[in-house]
């Protein structure tokens, strides 16, 4: 049984809604079970044989549950294979070729020992709440979260975890 924690920081769901669907995807392995869940809500890493992580991108950081999450559990962190993942782009990049985290982020992924980092699309909605969350929607809102991507992007941990022989 190998046993995976994905925990994400989300503000508006759109992150939420990824990490449901990596959840889903390593599902699918025989013997893989999955806890996805907020990463405010994830206390305990014990038990748990690999963790993704990954978070919404505001202004160039992630999220503050995410950042506490890895700041809290570094220490278990770097003794687990670890991935993250961001989630932001309003536009097509993330799907046409490798968007690099921000600084912030970067040192995030490396302080966890992450093996591998990537940036999906993110997800603004016409009608999100707040003063430049309403602006930045009216001129680049939209869906550019590519769910063969991610799935992708899920199955190749299931294959780094369990190498078929
Ligand atoms: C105020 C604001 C600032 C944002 N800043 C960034 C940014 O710096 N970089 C980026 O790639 N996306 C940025 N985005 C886009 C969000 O990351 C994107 O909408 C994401 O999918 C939101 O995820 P959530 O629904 O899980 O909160 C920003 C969005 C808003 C509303």
């Amino acid at each position: 049984m190998t046993r995976i924690l994905v925990a994400h920081g989300s503000k508006r769901g759109g992150t939420a809604e990824i990490a449901e669907w990596i959840g889903a995807e390593l599902c699918e392995t025989p013997g893989v079970v999955v806890d996805v869940r907020p990463a405010a809500e994830a206390r305990d890493l014990a038990g748990y044989d690999a963790v993704v992580i990954g978070s919404a991108v505001y202004v160039g950081r992630w999220v503050p549950e995410a950042r506490r999450f890895a700041r809290r559990h570094r220490a278990a962190l770097v003794h687990l294979p670890v991935w993250a993942f961001s989630s932001g782009p309003l536009d097509r990049s993330a799907q046409e070729g490798e968007v690099p985290p921000t600084r912030s982020i970067a040192k995030i992924v490396e302080r966890v020992g992450a093996r591998d980092h990537v940036t999906f699309g993110g997800r603004l909605t016409a009608d999100a709440k707040g003063f430049v969350a309403a602006r930045l929607a009216k001129e680049r809102g939209g869906d550019y979260r590519d769910r063969d991507q991610i799935r992708a992007w899920a199955r190749a941990i299931v294959k780094e975890l369990q190498p078929t022989p």
